[in-house]
């Protein structure tokens, strides 16, 4: 049953997409459970209180007081569901194994809240999951098991794929995720274009990139939330994010295991692509699980593109 976008036939919830999309047991059971803890991260969102927390992160960045507690409720929520074997959040520096037994669970890492800092001016943020089978999660992005996200936006969304097709949902009056598309599918090329980074510090090759983009009649649509920016691309099935190497920063902003990976393999199965400006992202092997990458990603031959003039121009 393909369910048109906002016109679902039948109201099929995630639960029961999974078992009927075939999702192994265990992993349908956490991915409902990251679905319920995202229920306490919106009304953190609503109702918490906004500003620092006092602490900052691994990557030396000031941690929001919403940072700190979307992190607590997401990671308790993986702690007691049963089929987690490793946590890793990009809110705190280290792994929290969970259980030494690595059959039939999962390890997870996640983004609690991007673009936390946007909450106080009002702008949509998101939760990225990424989802590895058993103890590893040092490893290719291609070998995900699965991947997913929640925006928060005006109104509250989730999104995931476990290999077969992406499948968007919608968080209705009670609560309780909905079927609103599946199987989604991306054009071949952009029409919208989401630039991250300093303008003046980008290359040769990203500002002929631009350029290049401009004069085709892409239009430029930016909001600085990753989730919000590529859930656009995702759903309008044209357009392409990038926050690429800059100068001075060979390695971008963006981290691969909490934001590039799971978004790279959602993008790369609705038939977009994603790239470091050179490698796939999915295909880059990890040295550390805190490595930043450049990202290009969204329609196919505007990722391409932009790898034929990097390669070109730097
Ligand atoms: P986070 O809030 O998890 O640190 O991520 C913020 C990221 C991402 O949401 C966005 O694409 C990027 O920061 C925007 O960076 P700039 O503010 O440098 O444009
Ligand atoms: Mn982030
Ligand atoms: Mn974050």
């Amino acid at each position: 049953m393909t369910a048109e976008r906002g016109k679902t036939k039948f109201q099929i919830d995630l639960r029961r997409h999974l078992r009927e999309r075939g999702v192994e047991r265990n992993l349908a059971h956490l991915i409902c459970e990251i679905a319920e803890a995202s229920k306490y991260i919106i009304n953190s969102i609503r109702t918490g209180d906004l500003g620092v927390a006092g602490t900052s992160n691994l990557y030396g960045e000031e941690q929001l007081a919403l940072d700190v507690l979307a992190d607590r409720i997401l990671t308790k929520r993986l702690l007691h569901c049963g089929v987690v074997a490793n946590v890793l959040s990009e809110e705190v520096p280290e792994v929290t194994p969970v259980s030494l037994d690595c059959e039939g669970r999962y390890s997870v890492a996640f983004d609690p809240l991007d673009g936390s800092s946007l909450v106080d001016v009002n702008l949509a943020v998101g939760t990225i999951v990424s989802i590895y089978e058993g103890c590893d999660m040092m490893l290719p992005g291609s070998k995900q098991a699965a991947a997913l996200y929640i925006l928060y936006g005006p109104r509250t969304t989730l999104v995931y794929c476990c290999g077969d097709g992406v499948h968007e949902f919608g968080m209705n009056q009670l609560m309780e995720y909905y079927l609103l598309q599946e199987d989604i599918q991306m054009q071949q090329k952009a029409n919208i274009y989401s630039p991250g980074g300093l303008r003046n510090l980008y290359t040769e090759g990203v500002e002929a990139y631009v350029q290049a983009l401009e004069e085709g009649g892409v239009k430029l649509r930016y909001s600085g939330g990753f989730v919000p920016d590529i859930n656009q691309v995702l759903m309008k099935g044209t357009g392409v994010f990038f926050y690429p190497h800059l100068k001075g920063k060979p390695d971008g902003k963006l981290r691969v295991a909490f934001e590039l990976n799971p978004m790279a393999y959602l993008v790369e199965h609705a038939g977009g692509k994603a790239s470091d400006g050179k490698t796939p992202i999915l295909e880059r092997a990890p040295e550390s699980l805190n490595d930043r990458a450049p990202i290009f990603i969204g329609c196919t031959e505007d990722v391409e593109m932009a790898e034929e003039m990097i390669a070109r121009l730097g």
